[in-house]
């Protein structure tokens, strides 16, 4: 186990310069004590910890060891051969971990990590749709159960909605549970789209009015909006696109003021890589990504729990529909 902290200096070199840039230095030496912990647990479990775009700074920055959207975790959890990850997410990202990686002991740091477009869909749900509009394929955001999966034809993300939609060349597609995300795939293809009104509790909140005011408030800046906004705020973006690829829109263009229309550690974590862009925030929290704290990770560790575990005929039939889509 790690000594306890003696030191400020001690502290400071454990946080490391960005996030001394950012967290007041009466905090420095609880963090640095859960970050020293985390990463003698990870050596001594031999342990992963993955982290979305979404985590805060002290876990993007202090712990994580793959950080990405839902398709770059998807695709480093089939490469891993640690024998425990820690996915600092939500259930259905630990989820799609374990489905890839039975064999491996998956960590949910808080098993109350869930997801609004998740539970706003069951697999009898799935199978209604299929009888309602049969031989109709069936597209399943990822932020969705291992069982709703499990039903479904293939599954996309945020990064590749689009091309998972036309790689079938049927004229006609369910895509589910994101009324939004499907709403916005369906302005950019012929494929005709059947949407189920399953929204985010974080992005369907952005208005157009208000991306309409900050425009005029801020004239220089590229805004940024996630396709789990309503389509009519993606319609007064600059650009749209995954948590990834709004992070290398900034780091490709480096606008000289960014909004990021999404949850808000994103742009604290995308301004600390880009101290020149000047970020303007009009985000909102998601509730259940903030369910990950250093404590929660250090316990999850400590523990070996909560261990995520999905029957094995729920992931063969969601495996395969998560397969289909890394292979594209
Ligand atoms: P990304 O795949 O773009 O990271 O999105 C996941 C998510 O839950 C956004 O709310
Ligand atoms: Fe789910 Fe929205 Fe939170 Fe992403 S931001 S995990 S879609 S509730």
């Amino acid at each position: 186990m790690a000594t306890p902290i003696s030191s400020v200096a001690e502290a400071a070199d454990i946080l490391g310069e960005r996030l001394q840039s950012i967290i007041p230095p009466v905090e420095w030496a609880a963090l640095a004590d859960d970050m020293a912990a985390i990463r003698a647990l990870k050596r001594e479990r031999r342990a992963v910890v993955l982290a979305h775009n979404y985590m805060s700074p002290e876990i993007y920055f202090g712990v994580a060891d793959v950080t990405g959207d839902s398709l770059a975790l998807a695709r480093a959890a089939q490469s891993l051969d640690a024998p425990v990850i820690v996915m600092a997410g939500v259930y259905f990202m630990a989820e799609t971990v374990k489905i890839l990686n039975p064999e491996r002991t998956v960590l949910i740091p808080d098993r109350g990590a869930g997801c609004s477009l998740s539970e706003s869909i069951t697999a009898e749900d799935v199978r209604a749709l299929r009888r309602q509009h049969p031989g109709v394929p069936v597209v399943t955001y990822v932020n969705t159960s291992a069982e709703v999966k499990a039903e479904s034809d293939v599954c996309c993300t945020s990064a590749n909605a689009r091309r998972v939609v036309e790689s079938l060349g049927v004229p006609r597609a369910i895509l589910i549970p994101d009324r939004y995300l499907a709403a916005n795939v369906a302005r950019e293809t012929t494929v005709e789209i059947i949407v189920w009104p399953g929204r985010c509790v974080v992005h369907e909140r952005f208005r157009a009015e208000d991306v309409r005011s900050l425009r005029v408030e801020h004239p220089d800046a590229r805004i940024l909006a996630h396709p789990e906004c309503p389509p009519e705020v993606v319609a007064e973006a600059d650009f749209s696109g995954s948590t990834s690829a709004m992070s290398e829109y900034v780091a490709h263009r480096h606008p000289r003021t960014a909004i990021l229309l999404t949850e808000c550690s994103m742009s604290d974590n995308v301004a600390l890589e880009h101290p020149e862009v000047h970020f303007v925030r009009p985000c909102n929290l998601c509730p259940y990504m903030k369910m990950n704290t250093l404590g929660s990770i250090r316990r999850a560790l400590e523990t070996l729990g909560p261990a995520v575990d999905v029957p094995e005929e729920v992931a063969r039939r969601a495996r395969r529909a998560i397969e289909r889509m890394l292979v594209l």
